[in-house]
């Protein structure tokens, strides 16, 4: 096959950032998606219906002339939130909150230190058909960085599922086979999404024959293993598997500095890595699920009606952005050759 039309594809999480940066981040997103969850962890957070009104605002205001590009909004659960600020979210058409323990990453200062005391809220998310996304990360520093998937599934996602019923969940940006697992025989109303680079990427492409920063995200890439089940949990079409692709900038100096930032730039290619991956693994019939259905159907939300073709044509991802300001972006596969392009 060498094209492929598929309905208009959704980003399930994603961070624009803020001012000068949306110029550049929401047109790339806009390219090729009609919808994107926009994670709230700004400076300072996202944490009210009011703050994620107004970032709203800025979004819209940073489209690309004639774009229909919709944002959906969420807030940034920290251990003050109560269930009041639940319902003016829900009432402001917020549809989701991000729980971050705290620590865990980017701007994650403010997220939650005690789960415990978050059941009320919790609850109130469930009561006003709102979702919960979680980083499901635990932060002791004693557990190796890569078992801290694994050791939150064990410490806590087990429980909140169990004692929430009728929340739903979506566990973001899944790394392990573990996690994989964990979801597939989870309850129904839990889900995950998967990045571009966990499916495309293992640790060796972080850390063999020198560090590569612009791999460095988190959670961290994993061994070969776990990559393999997350793209057979892809290539098997499970509903409970959706394309969310953490498109995470941070400028070039910043990334490549002492102590780089995590988070790989990919709005430029995600679509596009998508379709090769499943191209890979012999499995295209199975990419309009993942990329357009299986969110939309989880998150409640319309399909989109509007299609994109993707057509097999190598291209090489820039090896730098330059922003409004003139900093520099270096995005996810800069200077590599991808398979598939947007027509
Ligand atoms: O790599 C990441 N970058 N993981 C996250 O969880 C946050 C994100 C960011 O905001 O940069
Ligand atoms: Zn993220």
């Amino acid at each position: 096959m060498n094209e492929i039309t598929i309905i208009k594809p959704d980003d399930w999480h994603l961070h624009f950032r803020d001012q000068d940066m949306l110029l550049e981040t929401v047109s790339a997103t806009a390219r090729c998606f009609a919808r994107a969850v926009v994670m709230p962890n700004l400076v300072p957070p996202v944490t009210t219906a009011a703050l994620a009104l107004s970032y709203k605002e800025r979004i819209l205001a940073a489209r690309p002339e004639g774009s229909s590009f919709t944002p959906i909004m969420t807030i940034y659960l920290t251990d003050k939130t109560s269930v009041q600020d639940i319902k003016d979210a829900k009432a402001a058409g917020v549809l989701a909150a991000k729980m971050y323990p705290a620590g865990a990453t980017t701007n994650s200062d403010s997220g939650v230190n005690s789960l415990e005391s978050l059941y009320p809220v919790f609850e109130a998310l469930a009561d006003n058909d709102m979702l919960l996304l979680i980083h499901g990360e635990v932060t002791q520093k004693h557990i190796d960085i890569f078992d801290r998937e694994k050791e939150f599934i064990d410490q806590h996602m087990v429980k909140i599922v169990d004692r929430v019923p009728n929340l739903k969940i979506v566990f973001e940006h899944i790394t392990t086979k573990d996690a994989a697992d964990f979801v597939l025989s989870a309850r129904d109303g839990v889900a995950a999404t998967i990045t571009p680079q966990h499916l495309l990427l293992n640790r060796n492409d972080m850390l063999d024959g020198g560090m590569r920063p612009h791999n460095y995200c988190l959670p961290v890439l994993k061994r070969s293993t776990h990559q393999a089940a997350l793209r057979a949990v892809v290539k098997s079409g499970s509903p409970k598997f959706f394309l969310g692709t953490d498109s995470a900038p941070h400028t070039k100096d910043r990334k490549e500095s002492d102590c780089g930032c995590a988070g790989c730039y990919s709005a430029w290619s995600a679509l596009e890595l998508y379709t090769q991956v499943f191209d890979e693994l012999d499995a295209l019939d199975k990419l309009e699920g993942f990329t357009s259905f299986h969110g939309a159907d989880f998150y409640g939300l319309p399909r989109n009606t509007e299609s994109v073709t993707l057509i097999r044509k190598s291209w090489e991802v820039p090896g730098n952005i330059t922003l409004p300001n003139g900093e520099l972006i270096v995005p996810f596969f800069a200077g590599k050759e991808v398979a598939w392009k947007l027509k």
